[in-house]
């Protein structure tokens, strides 16, 4: 029996349905798929901020909207978090059946955390065995989700008359959509800058190793525009997609120009402070590539801009590395998004544990 997952990716700028079907002896958590389904809803400006949703209701809508438009096949859906305010952390724990680790989290990491273990969802995803003094240890992703971030999600997921099946962290999910097994045997940096939050999550061996949820995003480039041009962000959005960093203007725009420059600059050097990080903690670990999606990825000369700051590779990732594209999907839909549908693909390849 084929297997089908739909995933829903609720960003900043517009809600995206991706809906997987896993057949013969593929499994979500190994093989790959066939996408069968797609719809994305755009929501309304501010209902939903730096990975918040703010507006419940106006969410609930869009999904909706989503859902009536097209046919996918089921009402359950995988979702995921990824606001700043949830905290991702690798951390050595006494190796213990899942079950019981489970259970023993909120003593064993409460001092780790800025919130109270009660007002936190916990997780954690094992990644590495390995020898401690006296016991075995299991190295992993300790994930602790703030319950009003998650409760808002399932609330507008309900309103849209659906169910969520399972919440999973959306810097997993972008990393599993485009995981191939070139990128498995590498360091590798994903990056994806969406309207308001940026994440990284840099993985070794196809193992999470470090997660950073950015409050910045291709927004606030818009928004600095908007005020050095003094136009609406409406204007300001469509000016800066045909600036390019570095480049030459007419000196009306220069103020815009300039705009630009700075808020990508400190977009990425709050990027390069993870990779600095990274190779802090791991000394030796040298990241080799750098993934790059979502909308801000395509301001016009980031990449080369990242690449020759960091002389590392930089890329363009491919959200449909695990999937072919079925018949029944609009290929309109789809075309110039290869680089921006990472996560409700992923999510769709979750497996809850
Ligand atoms: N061609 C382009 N050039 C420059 N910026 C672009 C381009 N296309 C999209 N963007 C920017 O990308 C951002 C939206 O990215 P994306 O669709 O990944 O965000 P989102 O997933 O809706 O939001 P978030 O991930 O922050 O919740 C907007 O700020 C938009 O201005
Ligand atoms: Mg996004």
């Amino acid at each position: 029996m084929a297997v089908r997952r739909i995933g829903l990716d609720i960003g900043a700028t517009e809600v995206r349905v991706a809906e997987v079907e896993f057949s013969g002896k593929s499994t979500p958590a190994t093989g790959s798929g066939t996408l069968i389904g797609f719809a994305a809803e755009k929501l309304p400006r501010g209902t939903v901020q730096a990975g918040e949703i703010v507006d419940v209701t106006a969410v609930g809508t869009a999904i909706k909207k989503a859902f009536a438009g097209s046919s996918f096949s089921s009402k359950e859906v995988h979702i995921g978090v990824g606001s700043a305010g949830v905290v991702v952390r690798e951390i050595d724990l006494p190796e213990l059946p899942m079950n019981q680790l489970r259970t023993s989290l909120p003593f064993q990491v409460q001092e780790l955390l800025p919130m109270s273990t009660d007002e936190a969802l916990l997780d954690f995803f094992p990644t590495a065995e390995r020898e401690g003094e006296s016991t075995k240890l299991l190295r992993g992703m300790l994930v602790a989700a703030p319950k009003a971030t998650v409760s808002q999600h399932i609330l507008a997921i309900e309103n849209a008359g659906l169910r969520p099946v399972m919440v999973d962290l959306n810097a997993f999910a972008l990393m599993r959509a485009q995981m191939t097994d070139e990128l498995r045997s590498k360091i590798v940096a994903f990056v994806d800058i969406g309207a308001r939050v940026t994440t990284v999550i840099i993985a070794n061996g196809g193992m999470p190793r470090l997660v950073r949820i950015l409050p910045n995003g291709g927004q606030d480039v818009t928004d600095a525009v908007a005020t050095a041009l003094r136009i609406s962000a409406q204007e300001a959005d469509d000016v800066k997609r045909n600036m390019s960093i570095g480049a030459q203007v007419h000196p009306d725009f220069q103020a815009g120009q300039d705009a630009v420059t700075a808020t990508s600059r400190s977009l990425f050097d709050s990027i390069r402070n993870t990779f600095v990080y990274y190779s802090g903690n791991n000394p030796g670990e040298q990241i080799a590539q750098v993934v790059i999606t979502g909308g801000g990825s395509h301001l016009p000369g980031l990449g080369q801009f990242i690449a020759s700051s960091i002389r590392l590779s930089v890329s363009y990732g491919n959200s449909f590395a695990r999937v072919t594209i079925g018949k029944k999907v609009p290929r309109e839909l789809l075309t110039g998004r290869e680089a921006q549908l990472p996560l409700p693909i992923g999510l769709a390849f979750g497996e809850a544990s």
